[in-house]
């Protein structure tokens, strides 16, 4: 499935990658004065395609790291925004609105707890972008993801805003240590590799399919494939854990971001391509789904659906299904705990 999404991409953007270099497409980063958010920032400095960069935080600090970003002179014009006040400006005409505000999760720390440490920032975000750019692509890499894109979802619903097409989840991070942890058994660079990774992003709802390793010369035996398996699903975590429980991951997430980013800006720039991401898809006997997913001009084009799987993936997405049902549910609910 991601090879056949991915080969138009390349087509297309072998027929004009000038329009590609012109800066024309506003993002606005939501969280940017936390580690995440501004690493985020610093990358997409290099972006050609973005010709404003807007901050924004509920922090103050907000302002003194757009201040040092402004300092790159060949990037593109970088605003920060801090305080309620400024959401509203910081989003009315951003193509493409990254969440990345968090409360970060601490080791022990249930997916319930996240979602009520969390939901407050995107309940405001969703109230504000369906008053002020309900156009907008949204983009959410704040946790529990399998509850908040359902609860933004919701939001936005309730405001008469709710496009399926135009609001996800960024998981790219799952395929990202998919494609790592796949290249050092097989002793190739992780860079040659793909590896569609589906159904949710925690760790009893993450599904990589090492079936579909591409290039198609490359296999893992199911044993290798249960043992990453296991490995992928436990790897947030595993960072936690070696930073003393204190904190999750920050810089791979920024750069899985960032690749995401990237790619919704070929997307939004009229060029279809493939992304990973956590979005309405009804394929799965879910409401929400994570995978391989085509992104354009307007947004999702197609979710994923039939995806052959070996034997023991089947399983481990039967298993999955009725975990991500509930986390759904629980995003969906929330509405009526907040209200
Ligand atoms: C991760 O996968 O590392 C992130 O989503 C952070 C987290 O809370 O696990």
């Amino acid at each position: 499935m991601f090879r056949r999404l991915a080969l138009p991409l390349i087509k297309k953007c072998l027929v004009n990658t000038k329009y590609l270099q012109v800066r024309h497409l506003e993002v606005a980063i939501v969280g940017a004065a936390n580690h995440i958010g501004s690493n985020l920032a610093l990358l997409l400095l290099q972006n050609p395609k973005i010709t404003k960069l807007n901050l924004y935080d509920d922090d103050d600090k907000v302002r003194g790291i757009g201040m040092e970003l402004a300092y790159f002179s060949d990037g593109p014009k970088v605003v920060s925004y801090s305080g309620d006040n400024f959401l509203p400006a910081a989003v009315r005409y951003a193509n493409l609105i990254v969440m990345v505000s968090r409360t970060a999760r601490k080791s022990g720390q249930s997916r319930q707890q996240m979602l009520a440490a969390n939901a407050p920032a995107v309940h405001k975000l969703c109230k504000v972008i369906s008053e002020q750019n309900c156009d907008a692509f949204l983009a959410i890499s704040t946790n529990p993801i399998n509850s908040i894109v359902p609860f933004a979802s919701t939001l936005m619903l309730h405001y008469n805003t709710y496009n399926p097409f135009k609001i996800c989840g960024i998981t790219h991070i799952d395929t990202a240590r998919c494609r790592t942890f796949a290249g050092n058994a097989l002793n190739v660079s992780p860079r040659r590799l793909q590896v569609p990774v589906i159904c949710g992003h925690s760790e009893e709802t993450i599904v990589p399919l090492f079936s579909n390793l591409a290039p198609c010369n490359y296999s893992l035996d199911s044993c290798k494939a249960d043992t990453l398996t296991r490995l992928l699903r436990k790897a947030g975590t595993e960072v936690i854990n070696h930073k003393t429980g204190e904190d999750s991951a920050i810089l791979c997430m920024a750069w899985s971001i960032g690749e995401f980013v990237e790619r919704m800006l070929i997307a939004l720039s009229g060029y279809e391509t493939a992304v990973h991401c956590f979005s309405a898809n009804p394929h799965f006997g879910t409401r929400f789904f994570a995978g391989p997913t085509l992104v354009g001009a307007q947004g999702i084009v197609q979710v994923c659906s039939n995806l052959p799987m070996s034997e023991y993936e089947t399983g481990l997405l039967n298993r999955s299904i009725p975990v991500l049902n509930k986390e759904v549910c629980a995003g969906e609910s929330y509405i009526n705990v907040m209200n």
